[in-house]
């Protein structure tokens, strides 16, 4: 998701510095922004030359030194809480005092997490969809401190991006994923029961509902160790039986079938 953040904030205008863990992450990324922008170029969505401009906007931050100038700080790391408080407590210091930290985060509390920052008050859920250059929503959530002027600095660059903005109180997964994730869960159950098979429980959904992809396809989509994180905060934060992740989806995260990015999942990529 962070490539996608990455094309649409550099497609507003913006300079884009990309940390990730190894260089070779940040050349995979810029391709895929490439390839995707060109996209855009051919469908007339945008120009070459807005293209190239925001190509060139883009830049590798080797270390968190590189932040010690920027305004805005999104967090898009994979959805583990222990990785995103190591990322928060290391990019901390070298931040300039009034610089907005925002996380990515699709499920976990923005008032803990905040909690682990030198600057509460200034940390914010900025919730992007995959694929982000294409879904219009991005979800803002306040943490308990989040102080006002950062709520309209948030939300005024998110404006800018032209992207529709909805605010949604700090509980387990927010808005979009507490009511997507369940649904996931719900068609992994029914595989899992052997009410239908992969092919028919998408068209069920595809056709039957008008999803533009059936629940299958879209959990091998966002990832189904995401989608298991998000059932297990949902299912923790929550207290709730009807939040349990399905073990069907439990055994394939097991097993390393992540869908897409592993080239296996409720479907195979190979
Ligand atoms: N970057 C830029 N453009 C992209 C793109 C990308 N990564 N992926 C697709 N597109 C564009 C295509 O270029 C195409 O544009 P044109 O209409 O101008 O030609 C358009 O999107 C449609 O793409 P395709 O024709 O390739 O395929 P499609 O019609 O099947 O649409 C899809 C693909 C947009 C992904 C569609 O299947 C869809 O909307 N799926 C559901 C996605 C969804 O539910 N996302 C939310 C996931 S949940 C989440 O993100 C929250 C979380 O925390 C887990």
């Amino acid at each position: 998701m962070g490539s996608g953040i990455a094309h649409v904030v550099a497609l507003g205008g913006y300079d884009v510095a990309i940390n990730d863990v190894a260089k070779e992450r940040f050349d995979t990324a810029l391709a895929a922004i490439t390839k995707n922008m060109s996209r855009q170029v051919s469908s007339g969505k945008i120009s070459e030359e807005d293209r190239d401009k925001a190509l060139s906007r883009i830049s590798f931050a080797e270390t968190f030194q590189d932040f010690s100038d920027v305004d805005l700080v999104v967090e898009a790391a994979t959805e583990d809480e222990t990785v995103k408080r190591k990322i928060f407590v290391a990019v901390c210091p070298f931040l300039k005092p009034d610089a907005v930290l925002a996380t990515n985060t699709s499920s976990i509390s923005i008032t803990r997490l905040a909690a682990t920052t030198d600057r509460p008050e200034r940390f914010i859920g900025m919730h992007f969809m995959n694929p982000v250059p294409v879904m219009e929503l991005v979800e803002m959530i306040r943490g308990i401190a989040t102080d006002d002027v950062t709520f309209t600095r948030a939300k005024d660059f998110v404006d800018t991006l032209d992207k529709t903005i909805a605010v949604s109180e700090d509980f387990p997964a927010f808005m979009v994923n507490r009511i997507l994730l369940p649904m996931i869960n719900e068609a992994v159950y029914t595989l899992y029961e052997g009410v239908g098979s992969v092919d028919a429980i998408d068209t069920a959904m595809r056709l039957g509902a008008h999803h533009p992809m059936g629940p299958l396809q879209l959990a091998d989509f966002i990832g189904l160790d995401t989608c298991l994180s998000i059932m297990q905060v949902l299912y923790e934060g929550l207290a709730d039986s009807k939040y349990r992740p399905c073990p069907l989806l439990v055994k394939y995260v097991e097993a390393g079938w992540l869908g897409r990015k592993t080239k296996r999942g409720f479907y195979d990529y190979r």
